[in-house]
């Protein structure tokens, strides 16, 4: 059969429709399906560079009209971040790609400043150029100075970094147009230099003693330490050890991702707030017991525990549901390993304490808790280990720091990451003012009741249910 009588003969081809265009799968994607209705929509993912994906779901209410329910963020990301990694599984903390381990041992606070601002570490150049720059903005305006005068001599110190801090905006709310990036690099310069300064002067304020000048011929850290530990009446001798603890201490506090006060610095940040009332808030979220307040509530708990030969009962609270106990320092929202900056504050903790002949029973009820948690079957399965605040108060205390100055240089040392934040946050086209939604379970709609008829509900409830007791 030729070629033409074959195609004569073939039957018409049915008509076939062009399917009905359904949505191109974007490359990589997730589905979600309402079994409600049957519906399904594509989510496109979003793939970190160590490797996890996302689901994006910037556009979800916009094309379904449904919203998510994530108290707590625990499975939802902010932001995108290019400054700091944390791998809760493995134990891994990188800053710009450079492990937390290396940073702590071979660089310096400065320089790890510079490299969660700019992304690099500094050439030789430019750390002493990033040194100056800092240098030159480490006094304190007499006016701000005398804010200290309104507080309670015996004030927490964190009560007069969240005042002082935030009365910084008054100095400089006019100078601070966020949307040049002259003022943005000044007030990033201004509160890394300004916050040693303020806090050690809340501590000095609190002695009733004067308040020492920054030397611009010390480091950073050289600074912090003879601020808060200098006598007027004396010289004072710089102790290189202490200096490269408090250095030490900085770094490993310096940044930490999406943490509650850097997101609280964040969401303050994307309503165009002036950057020293953003910090002024990072502050105020840090103060919680379960965030930065923890490692001032270890030392308390320490105490509180006393011996040895009490472990085993403060082991059996934290594990009491009925009991709001918790082994403070223990735990963490992504660490499910050992937290990296525990381990190196350990082995600080251990150095200090060797250099400075300071055997603190503290120390070893400390390393004893740690080795029961450890073995302890709850810790094990809840993945509970020490976190960053388990040692640091520890060493702290041995440096001559009172409990209620750990959070200070909690902040001081996190105002690093903070600003780098702030700074990302500023820069991202894809960033917004902050507002999340809510799953509403309140009254439904219902009219105004005249005052002679209310009352007469027969709810009781008590204040302690109503405040959550
Ligand atoms: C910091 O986010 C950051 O990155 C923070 C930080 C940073 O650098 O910015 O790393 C600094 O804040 C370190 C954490 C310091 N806080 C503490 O040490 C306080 C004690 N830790 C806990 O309050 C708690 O572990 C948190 C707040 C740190 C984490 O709490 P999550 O993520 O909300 O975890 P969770 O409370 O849901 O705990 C999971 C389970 C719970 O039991 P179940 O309800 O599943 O039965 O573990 C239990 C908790 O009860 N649990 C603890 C515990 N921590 C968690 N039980 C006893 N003791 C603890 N310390």
């Amino acid at each position: 059969m030729t070629q033409k009588t074959a195609a004569a003969k073939a039957p018409p081809k049915p008509e076939t429709k062009a399917p009905a265009k359904t949505p191109a799968k974007p490359a990589d994607s997730f589905t979600l399906t309402d079994n409600a209705s049957g519906k399904s929509w594509q989510l496109p993912a979003r793939t970190s560079v160590m490797g996890g994906r996302l689901i994006d779901i910037k556009r979800l209410y916009g094309d379904t009209g449904v919203l998510t329910y994530d108290p707590g963020y625990t499975s939802t990301a902010s932001c995108k971040s290019d400054i700091t990694y944390i791998d809760g599984e493995k134990g891994v903390l990188l800053h710009r790609g450079y492990s937390i381990d290396e940073l702590a041992e071979k660089s310096d606070f400065m320089e790890v400043c510079y490299l969660l601002l700019y992304g690099e570490l500094p050439t030789p150049e430019q750390k002493t150029s990033f040194e100056s720059d800092i240098r030159i903005h480490t006094l304190l305006h007499e006016q701000l100075i005398s804010f200290y005068n309104g507080f309670i001599r015996n004030a927490h110190p964190m009560s007069i970094m969240v005042g002082v801090v935030g009365a910084l905006s008054s100095f400089y709310h006019d100078s601070t147009d966020i949307t040049d990036i002259g003022a943005r690099r000044l007030a990033a310069h201004r509160l890394i230099a300004k916050m040693p300064t303020i806090g050690a002067y809340a501590y000095k304020y609190s002695l009733g003693m004067s308040f020492p000048t920054p030397h611009n011929d010390c480091s950073y850290s050289e600074n912090l330490l003879q601020m808060m530990f200098s006598n007027p009446a004396e010289k004072y001798k710089i102790d290189p050890v202490l200096a490269q603890a408090i250095d030490r201490i900085l770094i490993l506090h310096a940044d930490h991702e999406q943490n509650a006060s850097t997101s609280t610095v964040r969401l303050a940040g994307s309503s165009g707030a002036n950057p020293y009332a953003c910090i002024a808030a990072g502050i105020a979220s840090l103060w919680g017991p379960a965030h930065g307040g923890a490692n001032e509530a270890v030392l308390k708990m320490l105490d509180e525990i006393g011996s040895a030969d009490r472990i085993g009962a403060y082991i059996k609270k934290a594990q009491d549901k009925n009991d709001k106990f918790r082994l403070m320092g223990f735990g963490h929202r992504v660490y499910k390993n050992y937290d990296p900056r525990a381990r190196v504050m350990r082995d600080t903790c251990h150095e200090v304490l060797e250099v400075l002949g300071v055997e603190d029973p503290k120390l070893k009820l400390a390393m004893e808790l740690e080795r029961i948690a450890l073995e302890d079957d709850y810790f094990i399965k809840k993945k509970l280990y020490p976190n960053v605040d388990f040692y640091s108060g520890i060493i702290m205390k041995a440096m001559g720091f009172p409990t209620s100055m750990f959070t200070v240089m909690f902040a001081i040392g996190r105002t690093a990451g903070w600003i780098s934040h702030w700074k990302e946050m500023l820069r991202d086209e894809d960033s917004k003012i902050g507002r999340p939604r809510q799953l509403y379970l309140g009254a439904k709609a219902r009219e105004y009741l005249p005052l002679d008829r209310r009352g007469h509900t027969d709810k009781k409830v008590s204040w302690a249910w109503l405040w959550g007791g």
